[in-house]
C-alpha cells in the first residue's frame, strides 16, 4: 500500500489523519492487534500520543464551556447548542453525563464534522474537474440562482434551488464514498442467506462496494454520471442502495448540515473559479477511516 502524504496546517487535523493511518495499519496486521504488543511499538506509541492530543483538544473545549456556563445564566441564551445540552443534561436520578461520556461525543463531532466533509468536497471537486461538462452545468445553475437573489450572493434559502449541483454531490459521494464503511458488533445472532453470524462478531459494512454493485448501478458504476440521482432514476432503486451517511438508528446526525456545507463550499468555489485536472498527477484511493487520495489531488484553478 502506498504511504499517504498528510499536509495540513492545524495539528488537530494532522493528528486525526495519523490516527486513521495507524488504525488502518494495525487492522491489517494481526500481530499488532493485542494491546500489549501494539503499545510497545513505535507506531503504537505515536498512536497513543495522537489520541492523547486529540482528547486534550476536546477536553479544553469542554472545560472552557463548563466555566462559561458556571458564570452565566443559561436561560438567557436564545439557543442551547449541543455542548450546552451535554453539559447540563441530567437523567431521572439527577446524574449528569460523565466527563468521558461528554468527551466521546465531542470527539465524534470534531472528527465527523471535519474529515468527512473535507474528503467529500475534495473528491466531488476532482470529479467535476474531470468532467467539465458537468462542472459547466453546475456553474450555469449557480449563476442563475445568484442572479435571482437581491443581494447578488448565494443565500441559505437558495441552497434547495441548486438541483444539478445536488445530483453531482450525490454521484460524487456514491463514486468515491467519503466514509467507505463502518463496523458493528452484533449483540444477537443474525441470519443472512441461511448462514448464522454469531453474537459478538465484528461486521464490516462496506459502503464503497454497495455503491459499486453492478447489478444496481450497472457495468458503468466507475463512471461519474449525476443523472443516476434524478427523481426518475432514484425512484427505481432500493433506498438502501445508497448509504453515504449509513442507515438505521446510528446513522449520521450531521447529514443535512453536511449536504448544506458541501453545497455552500462547492457553489462558492464554482461561482468564481473553474477547475481542471493535472493530468500528470496520478490520483489513487486508499481506504482509511475516510476515503483519501494516496498522494493528494492536484487541480489547476482558473478565474472565471
Ligand atoms: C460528507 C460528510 C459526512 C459523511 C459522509 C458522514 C458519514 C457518517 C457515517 C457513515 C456515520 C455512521 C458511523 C457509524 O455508523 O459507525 C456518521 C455518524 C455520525 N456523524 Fe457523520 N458524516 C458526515 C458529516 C458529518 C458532520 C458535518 C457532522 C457534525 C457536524 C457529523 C456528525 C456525526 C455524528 C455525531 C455521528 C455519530 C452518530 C451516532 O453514533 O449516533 N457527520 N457519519
Amino acid at each position: 500500500m502506498a504511504a499517504i502524504k498528510t499536509e495540513s496546517t492545524h495539528p488537530y487535523v494532522t493528528a486525526v489523519q495519523e490516527i486513521a493511518i495507524q488504525w488502518l495499519l494495525r487492522n491489517k496486521s494481526p500481530w499488532l492487534h493485542p494491546d500489549f504488543i501494539f503499545y510497545r511499538t513505535k507506531q503504537g506509541r505515536k498512536f497513543k500520543e495522537n489520541c492523547d492530543y486529540v482528547h486534550k483538544v476536546a477536553e479544553d473545549i469542554i472545560d472552557k464551556r463548563r466555566r462559561e456556563i458556571e458564570n452565566a445564566d443559561l436561560s438567557s441564551k436564545k439557543y442551547l447548542d449541543f455542548l450546552d445540552i451535554l453539559l447540563t443534561a441530567k437523567d431521572e436520578n439527577v446524574e449528569g453525563l460523565t466527563k468521558s461520556d461528554i468527551r466521546n461525543e465531542v470527539d465524534t463531532f470534531l472528527f465527523e464534522g471535519h474529515d468527512t466533509t473535507a474528503s467529500a468536497i475534495s473528491w466531488i471537486l476532482y470529479s467535476l474537474a474531470e468532467h467539465p461538462e458537468h462542472q459547466k452545468r453546475c456553474q450555469e445553475e449557480i449563476d442563475r440562482v445568484v442572479s435571482e437573489t437581491k443581494s447578488g450572493e448565494l443565500e441559505w434559502k437558495d441552497l434547495g434551488k441548486l438541483e444539478y449541483l445536488t445530483l453531482c454531490i450525490k454521484e460524487g459521494m456514491r463514486l468515491h464514498s467519503p466514509v467507505p464503511g463502518v463496523s458493528r458488533v452484533n449483540s444477537h445472532p443474525i441470519q443472512v442467506d441461511g448462514c448464522e453470524i454469531p453474537t459478538g462478531s465484528i461486521i464490516l459494512l462496506n459502503f464503497y462496494s454497495l455503491h459499486h454493485n453492478p447489478t444496481v448501478w450497472g457495468e458503468d458504476h466507475m463512471e461519474f454520471k449525476p443523472k443516476r440521482f434524478t427523481k426518475e432514476h432514484s425512484e427505481k432503486r432500493d433506498p438502501f442502495a445508497f448509504c453515504p451517511f449509513s442507515a438505521g438508528p446510528r446513522n449520521c446526525i450531521g447529514q443535512n448540515f453536511a449536504m448544506s456545507e458541501e453545497k455552500v463550499v462547492l457553489a462558492t468555489l464554482l461561482q468564481k473559479l473553474s477547475f481542471t485536472l493535472d493530468k500528470e498527477h496520478n490520483v489513487e484511493k486508499v481506504i482509511a477511516a475516510v476515503m483519501r487520495p494516496t498522494d493528494g489531488i492536484k487541480l489547476y484553478v482558473h478565474s472565471r
